[in-house]
């Protein structure tokens, strides 16, 4: 089992009183962890749901494709056996580089994009990386609290690096692109605990 995946259900029968009747009803308690494993293609019906539905952009099935080909860290975030989002990371060298985290947009603000980050820098931190950056939407609040709330800052700016021809902005007479903050934060890659790169 991966590292940091919980998972525990317990099913149980109960008797119950309906009026003057004692029934047996089969009662179902599941207590399950929210946790982390490595993505699966047959995972990508659903993580291409989410994607969709959270970018006005989103990835193909074949960039998700290619990144689980390529072998790099490909992690789905499960809670109540349902996965609820994702992390795609590239470690090379010491430097280890965020391609896509994303929460289903029913799900967000409940702790889960933090968990996701949380993990990829274990991982990281795993595979000796001193560094880990990413490529974020000025635009994109959220997220930018995410990064910066958990070490990250600016060291750059990717000029006109984001499609952006189906925004408000770009509508009211705006750019068609948006540049990309770049955010980086050292990691600590001395600790060199090994996890899997993400392939099951
Ligand atoms: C960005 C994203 C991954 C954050 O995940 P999340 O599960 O919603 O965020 P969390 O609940 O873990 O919140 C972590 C922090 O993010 C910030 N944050 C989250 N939602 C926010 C919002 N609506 N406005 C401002 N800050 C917000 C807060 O700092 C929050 O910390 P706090 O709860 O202690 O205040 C998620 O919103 C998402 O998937 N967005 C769409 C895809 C995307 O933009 N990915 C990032 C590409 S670079």
């Amino acid at each position: 089992m991966c590292p940091g995946y919980t998972h525990t259900v317990t099913g149980l029968a109960q008797w119950q009183h309906c009026g003057q009747a004692k029934i047996l009803v089969s009662v179902c308690r599941r207590e399950i962890g929210i946790g982390l494993r490595p993505m699966q293609e047959l995972d990508l019906y659903r993580v291409l749901e989410i994607e969709r539905g959270a970018y006005q952009y989103p990835w193909s099935k074949g960039i998700f494709l290619d990144c689980l080909q390529a072998g790099y860290c490909c992690w789905v975030l499960e809670n109540d056996q349902w996965v609820k989002g994702y992390g795609i990371m590239q470690v090379l060298a010491d430097e280890a580089h965020v391609l896509n985290l994303c929460i289903d947009s029913q799900c967000q603000g409940a702790g889960f994009g933090r968990r996701v980050l949380r993990h990829l820098m274990e991982i990281a931190a795993g595979h000796y990386a001193q560094n880990m950056i990413l490529e974020v939407r000025p635009s994109n609040k959220a997220a930018i609290a995410l990064y910066y709330s958990e070490g990250f800052n600016q060291i750059g700016r990717r000029k006109k690096y984001y499609p952006n021809h189906k925004s408000r902005e770009y509508l009211q007479g705006g750019s068609n692109r948006e540049d990309a903050l770049v955010l980086s934060c050292p990691v600590d890659g001395a600790r060199g605990d090994f996890y899997p790169l993400g392939l099951a």
